[in-house]
C-alpha cells in the first residue's frame, strides 16, 4: 500500500512508539490520527507533525472503553473520508512477580494483585481487541482494504515478572495471525511487530532500573532500539502487499 493520500491512526500515539510511527505515515503523505488518553500530548504531537510539513489530527480515546473506540474510527471516517492503516499500539506495564517470597523465611509476602493483572488486560489485550475490530468494521465498509498492526512484545515468549504484559503480549500475536485469515477477503492484512527493549519513557520511566541494566546487557547488538526503528516496520508491513499473519521481532537480537 503506498501511504500517500491514505488515513493512518496509531493509538497510543501522543509519544514513544506510536508518536515516531504516526510522524513517519505522515512523512509519506498520509493523514495521521493521533489518538491517545485525553491530555495535552495529543496536540502536541499534532503541532509537531504539521511544523514538519505533514498532515495530523488529533482525536482522544482511552482503548479499553468501547464506545470511545467505536466513536474513534467513526469520527476518523467522517473527518477524513477513510481509515486504511491502523496501529494498535497503546501499552502500559504493571510489572511484578507471581508471588514474591521472603529470602529468609521462604514464605510469600505479596502476590501480583488482580488490579495490576486487570489493567494490562484491560488496555493491552481488550484495548487491541476492541481497535482491531473497529478498525476492520470501517475499513470494510470503506472497501479499501486495509492494514492492521497490533504491537506485541518480545515478552509474548513469557518473560519472568511479566505474567500479565507477556499473556496479552502472546495473544495480541495471535490477533494478527486470526484477522489476517478472516480478512484477507476484504483486502485488510494484519501483521504483528514484537519490539525488543526501546528507548521510550515505558522503559526508562516506568522499567525497574535494575531489571532494565540486566536486559540492556542481553540484548546481542549492545543498545536499545530508537521508536524510529519500530516505526521503520510499520512503514514496511504497510508497504509490502505480500505481509500478513506474522509478527516481526525487532529487537537488536535478544531473546526473552
Ligand atoms: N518500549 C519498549 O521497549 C517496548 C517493547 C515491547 C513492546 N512495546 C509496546 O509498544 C507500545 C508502545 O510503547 P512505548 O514504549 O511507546 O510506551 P509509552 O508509554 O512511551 O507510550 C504508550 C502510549 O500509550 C498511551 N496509553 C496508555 N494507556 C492508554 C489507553 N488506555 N488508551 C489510549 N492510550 C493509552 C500512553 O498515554 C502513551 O502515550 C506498547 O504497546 C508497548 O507495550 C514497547
Amino acid at each position: 500500500m503506498d501511504l500517500n493520500g491514505k488515513t493512518a491512526v496509531v493509538t497510543g500515539s501522543a509519544r514513544g512508539i506510536g508518536f515516531a510511527m504516526a510522524e513517519l505515515f505522515a512523512s509519506k503523505g498520509a493523514t495521521a490520527v493521533i489518538s491517545d488518553i485525553p491530555g495535552p500530548g495529543i496536540e502536541e504531537a499534532v503541532k509537531k507533525i504539521e511544523e514538519k510539513g505533514g498532515k495530523a489530527i488529533g482525536i482522544p480515546c482511552d482503548v479499553s472503553k468501547e464506545d470511545q473506540v467505536e466513536s474513534l474510527m467513526q469520527k476518523i471516517v467522517d473527518e477524513t473520508g477513510r481509515l486504511d492503516v491502523a496501529v494498535l499500539n497503546a501499552g502500559i506495564l504493571r510489572d511484578g512477580l507471581l508471588v514474591k517470597v521472603d529470602r529468609k523465611t521462604q514464605k510469600v509476602t505479596s502476590k501480583m494483585t488482580l488490579a495490576q493483572w486487570q489493567a494490562i488486560i484491560d488496555v493491552n489485550l481488550t484495548g487491541v481487541f476492541l481497535t482491531g475490530r473497529e478498525a476492520a468494521v470501517q475499513m470494510v465498509n470503506c472497501g479499501n482494504g486495509g492494514v492492521i498492526i497490533p504491537i506485541s512484545s518480545i515478552a509474548r515468549h513469557g518473560n519472568a515478572g511479566q505474567t500479565n504484559y507477556s499473556a496479552a503480549k502472546a495473544a495480541v500475536a495471535a490477533l494478527a495471525v486470526i484477522w489476517s485469515k478472516e480478512l484477507a477477503r476484504y483486502k485488510i492484512r494484519s501483521a504483528a511487530i514484537a519490539p525488543g527493549f526501546i528507548a521510550t519513557p515505558m522503559v526508562l520511566q516506568d522499567m525497574n532500573p535494575a531489571a532494565l541494566e540486566k536486559f540492556k546487557k542481553m540484548i546481542p547488538i549492545g543498545r536499545m532500539g530508537e521508536p524510529e526503528e519500530i516505526a521503520h516496520t510499520a512503514g514496511y508491513i504497510v508497504e509490502n502487499d505480500m505481509i500478513t499473519g506474522i509478527t516481526i521481532d525487532v529487537s537488536g537480537g535478544i531473546r526473552i
